[in-house]
């Protein structure tokens, strides 16, 4: 028989080395399971003289207590270990402050663009479009723009590729919003009361240009338009664009597709870094309009002789520099929402077409 300090020095060392719960159930079989060590030595006790069986009974029963407390130890000292790891693992800070996600905003473009549309309809104007990609003819010919023309060249225009050994002019980039005044003509006649909001290209790069950009065209043709209800529409347009009256300055200009044609320039003034509108000596060109010239009324297949109206050309961009105080017009192609928060732009802070309208 093992002396009885070796069993328990042997027994108390196993379970202090035992790495996990199962290793250590397997100990307690070993030593106080029914035919464990320990259970085997207290059944030989029978065996015993009564002396024998007086000293050995009680430290036997004392032995058994010791491992079934060191294993009982053990166990909850493994318990223990095995939360604080899972403890660790989980960790989970409830206080820190929940994740922001970046607001989108509108672009001042689309904003612009978007108030500009209600403002003509409120006028009565409906809402046309046309295509980008244009063909050479609704871009130049039926504007009245003939293949010579300097206009053309002055328009910088871009060009779309041509297959090799198709002679067809070149489509184009759209130069500006004035084609779908044929378009709108040939599809609805007249009378008509159109804008046409939409993206033109032009090669040319600096302060106030973009090789693409936006304008809102208009058309009203019917019985009698003259140049006065131009000025009228236009001027009532910007009180209402700006919220307060600006000064304009009408200027007499020329367009191949108008005749007689007028600029309009925007009061303005470039102070500190940005541009305020309806002060200072600067004037910021917005617009080209007219009326409408008696080739182009034919190019949209009505007649000249019964009847006549205006159209107008406006930069999108130029009138929301002007509005934004923003100085420059390439700052709304290559910005971000820093940029845009700069000029004020949280959120869409106006009624919109499309969510419909409130005005
Ligand atoms: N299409 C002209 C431009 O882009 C503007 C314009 C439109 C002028 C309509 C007169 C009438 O400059």
């Amino acid at each position: 028989m093992p002396k009885m300090d070796d069993l328990r020095d042997k027994y108390i060392d196993l379970i202090s080395a035992a790495g996990d719960e199962a290793a250590l159930e397997e100990l307690r079989v070993q030593a106080v399971g029914k035919k464990g060590e320990i259970s085997l030595q207290m059944r030989s006790l029978g065996k015993m003289s009564p002396e024998e069986r007086q000293v050995m009974g009680p430290k036997l029963n004392a032995l058994k207590d010791e491992i079934n407390a060191a294993l009982a130890a053990k166990k909850a000292a493994l318990a223990d270990a095995a939360l604080n790891e899972r403890l660790k693992a989980e960790w989970l800070d409830v206080t820190l402050p929940g994740r922001t996600r970046r607001q989108g905003t509108i672009h001042p473009v689309s904003q612009v663009w978007e108030e500009c549309t209600a403002i003509f309809a409120d006028m009565g104007f409906a809402v046309a479009e046309g295509p980008q990609v244009e063909e050479d003819w609704y871009n130049f010919d039926a504007l009245n723009i003939p293949g010579h023309h300097p206009a053309r060249a002055e328009m910088d225009t871009f060009y779309m590729h041509r297959a090799e050994g198709d002679e067809r002019p070149p489509h184009v980039l759209r130069t500006h919003t004035s084609p779908v005044q044929i378009r709108s003509l040939q599809a609805h006649g007249a009378p008509i009361r159109i804008v046409a909001p939409g993206r033109v290209y032009r090669a040319d790069y600096d302060q106030t240009h973009t090789p693409m950009f936006h304008q809102i065209e208009g058309l009203a043709i019917d019985k009698d338009i003259s140049m006065a209800n131009l000025k009228w529409v236009l001027e009532e347009f910007f009180s209402a664009y700006f919220g307060t009256s600006v000064k304009t300055r009408f200027r007499a200009s020329h367009f191949p597709f108008t005749e007689p044609s007028a600029e309009v320039d925007i009061q303005c003034q470039w102070k500190d870094g940005s541009v305020v509108v309806g002060e200072g000596d600067d004037w910021l060109e917005v617009l080209g309009s007219g009326m409408v010239h008696p080739k182009v009324l034919e190019a949209g297949g009505i007649d000249p002789n019964e009847w006549q109206g205006f159209a107008f050309g406006m930069g999108i961009d130029r009138i929301a520099m002007l509005k934004y105080g923003i100085p420059d017009l390439r700052a709304f192609f290559d910005s971000d929402l820093r940029w845009l928060r700069n000029y004020g732009f949280a959120s869409l802070d106006v009624p919109t077409i499309r969510g419909g309208l409130s005005r």
